[in-house]
């Protein structure tokens, strides 16, 4: 069975809503999903799950801190061991832009980790149809073998 991580950051719960949306969506679709927040996952998570989407809010035009901190904590136990990992993102903003999603995907790029579907961005809380691309995630995530990588970039770390 394939296994999906889902980790996210979230303070007012719009992460959290998306982040329960891609994981009703993998388990819809047959996938074992672990959901976590980003401060309660180990490098262990990344290292024995098959893919994995991550969440987190724009906070400053980065990702939120306690999702950097888990990379922060992860990062020399996976940097060899994740290479070709599928992944993808998501998160909630306010006025501003993506970048909290590109942000995390510098770092999984970085990994050489495969970015395998475009990252779903709500502003502020998800709309049901941001709730629908979420689940949609989830299902998609659930058959990694059928994905292929989207929007390879050289690594800049
Ligand atoms: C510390 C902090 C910094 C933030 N910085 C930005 C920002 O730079 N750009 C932006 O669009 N929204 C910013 N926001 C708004 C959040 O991204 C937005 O409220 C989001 O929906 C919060 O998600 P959450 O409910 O999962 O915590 C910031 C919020 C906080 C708490």
């Amino acid at each position: 069975m394939v296994k999906v991580l889902v980790i996210y950051h979230s303070q007012s719960g719009n992460t959290e809503a998306m982040a329960k949306a891609v994981a009703e969506g993998a388990k819809s679709a047959g996938a074992n999903v672990v959901l976590k927040k980003a401060t309660e996952a180990n490098a262990e998570d990344l290292l024995t799950c098959d893919v994995v989407a991550i969440g987190t809010p724009n906070y400053f035009g980065y990702m939120a801190g306690l999702v950097k901190d888990y990379f922060d904590r992860v990062w020399i136990v996976i940097r060899d061991k994740v290479a070709e990992k599928p992944y993808a993102t998501f998160g909630s903003k306010g006025g501003g832009g993506a970048q909290a999603l590109e942000t995390v995907e510098n770092i999984c790029n970085g990994l050489k980790m495969r970015k395998v579907l475009d990252g779903v961005m709500a502003t502020r809380q998800p709309s049901e149809a941001v709730i629908g691309q979420c689940k949609e995630m989830g299902m998609k995530l659930a058959k990694p073998e059928k994905m292929k990588a989207v929007g390879i970039r050289e690594p800049r770390l």
